[in-house]
């Protein structure tokens, strides 16, 4: 980190309290308060950590720190104990590594991998629309919260490891990767528990390689792809390291969208009505494919609405490593700065109305006429999400094939509240009764 020489730097006005922010739920609170008094920006001065904070909630600014000046920035706090759950894998890592294993990863994420790669979703889709049907039939209820992360938890694995997957259960006597959905506090208790997990991903690797084998999938990618000023493929700490990155960033991210988009749906009927003209008059038979995509803007358009007032990673941080500015103000060096795009998804200057719930947003010309950086679930710039079009397939696809034949009533027992934790989930799951769309 550069030292800087700024003898008196021009800061932003913020609140009299030290304060250290972080992914909790009292955090959470205290920044809604805060930023209906300063909702662009505001400077805070740090409790037990040792640098300034910088709260940016400014399009323009946040395009600058993750886009246009973003080599002055790194990941942030906060990373430490994801790191402890996926070793050195891409959502943590940082400078040449980085971008290493960045060159490395993506073409995983092309259109192409993925066309192939959305047979895997429909498979578990399918797998869990026979056992909708038969508990539509009874009109059942259904903990929508748990059956979201456990479909998003398979989608991934499935896209990771397709036909191996089901030698991985046998051999460690079901879905070992289950521990990530039945423990929701991200703890060092789980991160040994997942760590432990390696072995059998290490495995899968060792197989493949004995055997030859030839697989449509990530895991195939990422063992085929060679640094290209190197020619030299990835060690295996590394490719196991990616592997857990993927399970974790792939799965809850996901579960949430699904989790907050059925409840929306079961809010807002004049959406669902729309949704369901759009999937009913769509040109597949039974289960959209890739090549249905397109046809299901409408789907996305609410995808959308849903990361927009629900964003699964809701704050995360960088730090500055060299000194820098965002309009007159200056950016000392070690600065921690924070990012909640929650808050800015709901800034009274970019939204009109913003509490309320309209999938109109997000056409095309709405789109074109709104600052680009007011809408950012997926981050921004180099660091950006490299699953963010697999995530927006995943929701297609699911509410392509299920809200054709079912429509979900929300049942009243547990309240609705937020719990922003790493991911912003639902506090109590969401009960639904399934029932047959007629
Ligand atoms: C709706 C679903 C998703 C949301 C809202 C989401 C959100 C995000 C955000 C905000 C970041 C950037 C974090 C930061 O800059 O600190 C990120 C990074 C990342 N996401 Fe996602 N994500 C989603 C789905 C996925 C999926 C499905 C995958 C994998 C299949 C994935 C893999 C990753 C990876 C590997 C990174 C790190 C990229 C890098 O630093 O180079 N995400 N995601």
């Amino acid at each position: 980190m550069t030292s800087s020489h700024i003898q008196d730097p021009c800061l932003p006005e913020g609140p009299d309290l030290a304060y250290d922010m972080n992914t909790t739920a009292e955090c959470f609170e205290q920044l809604a308060e805060w930023v209906k008094i300063y909702p662009d920006i505001f400077a805070l001065k740090p409790d037990k950590r040792k640098d300034m904070t910088l709260f940016v909630n400014h399009p323009d600014y946040i395009k600058h720190i993750l886009v246009c000046d973003n080599d002055r920035y790194q990941k942030g706090v906060g990373f430490e104990r994801v790191k402890m759950l996926l070793g050195n894998g891409i959502i943590v890592s940082d400078g040449p590594f980085w971008r290493k294993q960045r060159r490395m990863i993506q073409p995983a994420f092309g259109k192409d991998v993925i066309a192939k790669l959305v047979d895997q979703v429909k498979h578990a889709n399918l797998q869990l629309f026979e056992k909708w049907h038969e508990l539509a039939k009874q009109e059942a209820i259904i903990n929508i919260t748990d059956v979201t992360n456990e479909l998003a938890l398979e989608i991934i694995l499935l896209a990771l490891f397709s036909d191996d997957l089901d030698s991985v259960f046998a051999r460690a006597g079901g879905n070992p990767f289950s521990i990530l959905t039945d423990n929701s506090a991200r703890d060092l208790q789980l991160a040994v528990k997942f760590r432990g997990l390696t072995k059998l991903v290490g495995e899968v690797i060792e197989q493949r390689r004995q055997e030859c084998a030839e697989r449509t999938d990530f895991l195939s990618v990422f063992m085929d792809a060679r640094d290209k000023d190197t020619g030299e493929p990835m060690s295996d700490k590394e490719l196991i390291d990616e592997v857990m990155t993927l399970i974790v960033a792939g799965s809850e991210t996901s579960a949430t969208t699904l989790n907050w988009m059925w409840y929306s749906l079961s809010q807002h009927p004049e959406v669902e009505a729309r949704l369901h003209q759009e999937v009913d008059e769509a040109s597949y038979d039974h289960v959209p494919g890739f090549e249905n995509i397109m046809e299901l803007a409408y789907t996305r358009q609410v995808t959308e609405e849903v990361l927009r007032l629900y964003p699964p990673v809701w704050l995360f941080t960088r730090k500055a490593i060299k000194e820098d500015k965002l309009g007159d103000y200056d950016v000392l060096p070690g600065t921690d700065i924070f990012i909640a795009p929650y808050f800015l998804h709901r800034h009274a200057d970019y939204w009109q109305a913003p509490e309320k719930f309209n999938p109109e947003r997000f056409t095309p010309e709405a789109i074109k006429q709104r600052h680009k950086f007011a809408f950012i679930p997926f981050s921004a710039g180099p660091r950006r999400c490299i699953g963010d079009f697999f995530g927006i397939v995943e929701a297609q696809i699911h509410f392509g094939l299920m809200a054709r034949h079912f429509r979900m009533e929300h049942i009243e027992d547990n309240p609705i509240e937020l719990a922003p934790e790493v991911n912003l989930r639902t506090r109590h799951p969401i009960n639904m009764r399934i029932l047959p769309r007629t």
